[in-house]
């Protein structure tokens, strides 16, 4: 939530920050700022609206001096989205700006003693406040910049990501992380800060990640001195490679994302297994389970977390681990599980899934579970992220970066990662039969270039949106390993279609949902050969009898479902577990189709975020 990004150096930083926020609107995109020091001047240009916006009041503005500046883009939480309400924010002496991602969760009593000393604010934001109080701090303590953030973040309770200017310092630049993330970017004469490396990668490779509870001044003089929020106390950085290009985070002549990244999912896949997986000698290797395979021999149970998409792969995953590696498995929502007082045991292990590796509940149903002494693994998709540093041991997807806010491929790469989980512990325990074993390993390699069997049917998929783009409601019906893609799908339809959509298992439709079909609904059943096909078929029928419009997503050459439907999409045959890598793609290309056909801004749809880093 909230994209960052900052620029101290030799260059214009207009044109750096300007593209950086463009690559982080995925984080939030209500209104966007920038502030500039020119060496006299530090000017604000803010707006409400995204960050072309922006660039609109700052060219009428002409306000693109300076080779310092930091820039924001927003996803509400204090106060609407509005020109005032938008970062960045002075403090009442205009010394001082700040950007923030993140929540001062403590911003009420500070802002009432700060008003009390005669502070005025102009918006309703956290953020506003937390300016206020380090300017109070450097005037009553008369410390330095850095001193003062220290000071003031010791006195607040929440989560940021900031960076602070002054421009009576003007060759330096305060940032500081707890729960929110930020990177900083190391050239020559030349840094960079930002919410993920994406605004920095064509200038320098090398990053630093700040952990939680760090912070860091930034000057061309002395570099990158990192320190402890807490007590000052100096951190020696360490300095990462990174590893994604340019071409990773760039459309590559698709019109959006999120297609593009529908289109990535056989390479994606393959590099999830790739090194993992040898086939041919029957063997998984993954370092995070190999290392700690005692524990889920001996693990009573399986507790999932996560939250939206990863979600949906962590129920996919429930079916797959109980099948084979025979340990009772519960998924939960993160946002719920934290805030029961959920029974957790010492030989409980917890998966939290997350592409982002940052959302908030999830990471804090992480720090529940450890603090209760449970095992914590993490499937994560962005390296070095939040969630794989807090887990104690973890399994990357390598889906690479993922844009569109609305989640593809990190949901296939996950699925894939689990079940090979699942199976390279079911092997070393026995629970599976050594032949079943081999068969869904040689299946595996299949998939990918199964998934391109299913994304040729693109134009069919294309016709199926045109037919259904003006309903209101629509109906996602699976069974067993793809109930949950039947919830994936309405999701994906109803984030940036904005149409309401249900998922529900096939056999619970009697039990209530029935009610809705006439000949306006068109229901979306998965029905593929290997799951209750026979039954699936039945609710076919049953909906068909009502005047319902039937979707069917069937195994290539079925001839009874195509008899009974309105419409069908093949998916190439596979192996049950499998079917969700398959059967997924075409719901994806559906609510993508739908969207583009509505006008809907496919890539950033209304209220969302691509990483909810608040609660
Ligand atoms: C849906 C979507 C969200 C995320 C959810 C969890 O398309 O993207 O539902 O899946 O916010 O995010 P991560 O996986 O980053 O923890």
């Amino acid at each position: 939530m909230c994209g960052i990004v900052g620029y101290i150096g030799l260059k214009d930083a207009y044109p750096i920050v300007i593209k950086g926020l463009k690559r982080l609107e995925y984080r939030g995109y209500d209104s966007a700022g920038i502030a500039l020091f020119d060496g006299n001047n530090l000017e604000v240009t803010k707006t409400k609206g995204k960050v072309a916006d922006l660039e609109r009041v700052a060219l009428e503005k002409n306000s693109k001096k300076g080779s310092i500046g930091i820039g924001h883009t927003r996803w509400a939480t204090h106060g609407v989205p509005n020109d005032v309400n938008s970062h960045p924010h002075y403090s009442n002496s205009e010394n001082l700006v700040i950007i923030h991602n993140g929540i001062i969760e403590n911003y009420e009593p500070l802002k009432k003693e700060l008003v009390a000393r005669g502070y005025e604010f102009k918006s309703d934001t956290d953020t506003e406040v937390l300016i206020n109080l380090i300017e109070d701090v450097q005037i009553n303590e008369k410390v330095s910049l850095e001193k003062s953030v220290q000071i003031a973040l010791n006195q607040t309770i929440g989560a940021y990501a900031i960076a602070v200017f002054d421009k009576r310092q003007e060759d330096e630049l305060i940032v500081a992380r707890l729960g929110s993330p930020l990177a900083i970017g190391v050239g020559e004469n030349e840094f960079f800060i930002a919410s993920d490396a994406s605004p920095f990668i064509e200038y320098t490779s090398d990053a630093i990640y700040l952990e939680d509870g760090e912070m860091a001044k930034i000057s061309l003089n002395e570099g990158v001195v990192v320190s402890k929020i807490k007590d000052g106390v100096a951190v020696d950085p360490y300095i990462q490679k990174l590893k994604i290009n340019l071409e990773q985070i760039e459309k590559g002549g698709f019109d959006h994302f999120m297609l593009k990244e529908i289109y990535e999912q056989p390479h994606a896949i393959t590099d999830t297994y790739r090194g993992r997986l040898l086939a041919n000698e029957g063997v998984i290797k993954m370092a995070g389970i190999d290392d700690n395979i005692d524990k889920f021999l001996n693990a009573k149970r399986i507790i999932i977390v996560a939250c939206g998409t990863s979600w949906h792969a962590g129920l996919v995953a429930e079916y797959i681990f109980e099948e084979f590696s025979r340990i009772p498995v519960e998924v939960e929502y993160a946002s719920e599980f934290r805030y029961r007082n959920p029974i957790i045991n010492k030989d409980d292990i917890l998966i939290a899934i997350s592409q982002s590796g940052e959302t908030a509940d999830t990471m804090a149903a992480i720090k529940l579970a450890k603090q209760r002494g449970a095992f914590v693994f993490g499937v994560c998709n962005v390296v070095g992220s939040s969630i794989s540093r807090e887990s104690h041991a973890g399994a990357y997807t390598h889906a690479g970066p993922e844009i569109g806010v609305a989640s593809t491929k990190a949901f296939t790469t996950q699925i894939t990662v689990l079940a090979l989980m699942a199976l390279r512990i079911a092997k070393q325990k026995g629970s599976i039969a050594n032949s079943q074993y081999h068969y869904l390993l040689h299946e595996m390699e299949q998939i990918p270039s199964k998934v391109e069997k299913v994304l040729e049917q693109n134009d069919t998929i294309e016709k199926v949106a045109e037919a259904y783009k003006d309903s209101d409601n629509c109906l996602y019906l699976g069974r067993g390993f793809n109930f949950p893609v039947a919830l994936e799908g309405a999701l994906k339809l109803k984030e940036i279609s904005y149409i309401h959509a249900e998922g529900y298992p096939a056999a619970e439709m009697k039990h209530g949902p029935i009610a809705l079909i006439d000949e306006q609904m068109p229901v979306v059943v998965i029905a593929t050969k290997k799951g209750h096909y026979e039954k699936v078929v039945s609710n076919i029928q049953e909906i068909k009898s009502r005047k319902g419009k039937v979707i069917g997503v069937v195994t290539e050459g079925d001839i009874t479902v195509k008899e009974l439907a309105d419409h069908v999409i093949e998916v190439p045959e596979t192996l049950e577990p499998f079917t969700p890598l398959l059967t997924t793609i075409p719901l994806q290309l559906l609510s993508y189709h739908i969207a583009v056909k509505l006008g809907k801004n496919v890539d950033q749809p209304r209220n969302l975020a691509k990483s909810v880093t608040v609660e």
